[in-house]
């Protein structure tokens, strides 16, 4: 699945790998909150690489809905059921100085952009009861929120709440202008570059896969850290949804406002301009990453939706996103525990990266720039002791069990021999290999097997059906059907046992 966004060519401006080379700081990551950081250090006169693993944008930014609001769902009701008013008004006031940014940045730059109301809607009873506490929450934060009478939506709903004037843009448009802007100052970019490992000595060593990179200072903007400090792992809930875009017939109205509901599933509407006319964009059905039967069953199911309420609506691209939810609610940005003040992680932004990955840019900059950010600082000084560690040791445990599980039936209940097993075009088997499991699957005509054992911390990978990669219930790496990481926190490939191409599908039965 490709989706609209990186539907294009991409983005140039790499440059050369020096092994070696030291910088005052290396960025890892050129999504949003890496691409901003390295240019707000690249503007301050650091000497600045960003390294990335696969290409700008690859990661979420360049699979997200990227809508620019401050009106996040529920989000500011379950802040302040978690937390003081003083955590929720720093909270609001990070996003609103990274939309603020932002949106001066694209002004600046000539990106376009659509301003846009955003609204939060409700199709049930008990929707209505959460958008009340929701209008409490952002009015106390100090939010303009005002309760809307109808929306211009094709379904009933039972309540509306509305936040004027917010912003809605391509995403990556703006990793363009910020790379183009990253370059003009002086940085570097290096794409194809997989930190592995990070080390301090005299200043920081960056294992890459291309050599070693040396620096002052680093951030791993990189969604969850790849790095085992600070227990990142345990806090952070990796959550996979999806999103389409869909060509309405002629004189069906496209809705103009940026919609997301406060039902499970989530669904999320926006419009997008096109070559050949406006799109609709819908989104939602998130779930745990690597813990559902059928992601393409969750995908039908929101395209289903989209068909049924916007009949005759041609679907143009699918994707599928993944991003974090700390236990607590709030996003982690600040230095990193045990990383002696050198080391930086920007993350947990619970699908609203847009204006968070801006501010984490902002408040990461600052400080390594030796500036001051208020509402950083709250928010990275939040106590550790808040409902959301409690939250956190939960997850640990069924973590814990997932993985046990896992392993069991991958020793105990009869897998198929991976040597007899040839799956069918797109799909994907976890089989054994004398009592060790592995990941077989057939794509494009090639049969991969793979040892299905996660290189971080050794989950036991499934398939995921739409995306046709295999994906890990722990804590959300994600691999491509020939082993390479597309997503961490593993930095290392799954082993690759044998690639066979035109082999007779051989399937175990259901
Ligand atoms: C379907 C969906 C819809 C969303 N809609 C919205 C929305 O409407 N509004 C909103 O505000 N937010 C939205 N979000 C959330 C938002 O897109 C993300 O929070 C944001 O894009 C995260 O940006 P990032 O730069 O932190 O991470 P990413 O964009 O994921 O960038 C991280 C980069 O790090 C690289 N990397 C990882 N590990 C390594 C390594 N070891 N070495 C080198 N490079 C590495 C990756 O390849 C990647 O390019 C949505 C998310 C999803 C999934
Ligand atoms: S992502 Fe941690 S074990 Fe797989």
């Amino acid at each position: 699945m490709t989706s609209l966004w990186l539907d294009r060519p991409p983005i140039e401006g790499a440059g050369e790998f020096v092994p070696e080379a030291r910088y005052d700081t290396v960025v890892v990551g050129a999504g949003l909150s890496g691409l901003a950081t390295g240019l707000l250090l690249a503007r301050g006169g650091q000497r600045v690489a960003i390294v990335e693993a696969r290409a700008v944008g690859s990661g979420t930014t360049g699979n997200t809905t990227a809508k620019l609001s401050l009106l996040q769902g529920t989000r500011l009701s379950a802040l302040r059921d978690r937390h003081p008013l003083s955590l929720v008004e720093a909270y609001v006031e990070g996003s609103r100085e990274g939309q603020a940014w932002l949106l001066r940045f694209l002004e600046e730059q000539g990106v376009p952009f659509q301003r846009r109301d955003a609204y939060v809607f409700s199709v049930t009873d008990d929707g209505a009861r959460q958008l009340s506490a929701e209008l409490q929450a952002a009015r106390e934060a100090g939010l303009d929120v005002a309760e809307a009478a109808a929306t211009e939506l094709p379904f009933p709903i039972t309540a509306v709440l509305r936040l004027d004037n917010q912003a809605q843009f391509d995403p990556m448009d703006v990793l363009d202008a910020m790379t183009r802007d990253f370059l003009a100052h002086g940085g570097l970019l290096l794409e194809g570059t997989r930190v592995h490992d990070l080390e301090e000595e005299d200043g920081l060593i960056l294992r890459t896969s291309r050599g070693r990179l040396l620096a002052d200072q680093a951030v791993l903007a990189t969604g969850i850290p790849f790095l085992d400090r600070g227990g990142y792992f345990a806090r952070l809930h990796p959550s996979q949804s999806y999103a389409a875009a869909l060509r309405l017939p002629p004189g069906t109205p496209v809705p103009q406002g940026m919609y997301l509901s406060v039902e499970t599933p989530a669904r999320s509407l926006r419009s997008a301009p096109g070559d050949d006319g406006e799109l609709l964009l819908i989104g939602g059905n998130g779930h745990a990453t690597g813990k559902e039967p059928s992601p393409q069953a969750r995908l039908d199911e929101m395209l289903d939706w989209g068909r049924h309420h916007f009949d005759g609506a041609e679907v143009t691209h699918t994707w599928s996103g993944q991003d974090y939810r700390s236990a607590d609610r709030l996003p982690y940005i600040g230095p990193m525990p045990f990383g002696g003040g050198r080391i930086f992680v920007a993350t947990g932004y619970d699908k609203w990266g847009m204006s968070t990955g801006m501010a984490a840019g902002l408040a990461l900059s600052a400080e390594i720039l030796g500036g001051r950010m208020p509402w950083a600082e709250a928010l990275r000084d939040r106590p550790a002791t808040s409902p959301g560690l409690r939250s956190g040791l939960a997850q640990n445990a069924a973590v814990a069990v997932d993985w046990a599980k896992d392993w069991v039936s991958s020793r105990f209940l009869s897998p198929p021999d991976a040597h007899e097993v040839v799956p069918r075009e797109g799909h994907g088997v976890v089989a054994h290999d004398g009592g060790r499991p592995e990941a077989v699957s057939t794509v494009d005509g090639r049969t991969c097997r793979l040892s299905a054992v996660c290189t971080h911390r050794g989950g036991i990978v499934r398939w995921n059906d739409a995306e046709r990669s295999w994906d890990c219930p722990l804590h959300g790496s994600r691999f491509a059907p020939d082993g390479t990481v597309l997503q961490g926190p593993a930095t290392r490939d799954l082993v690759v046992d044998s690639v066979a191409t035109g082999a007779a599908t051989h399937e175990p039965e259901e």
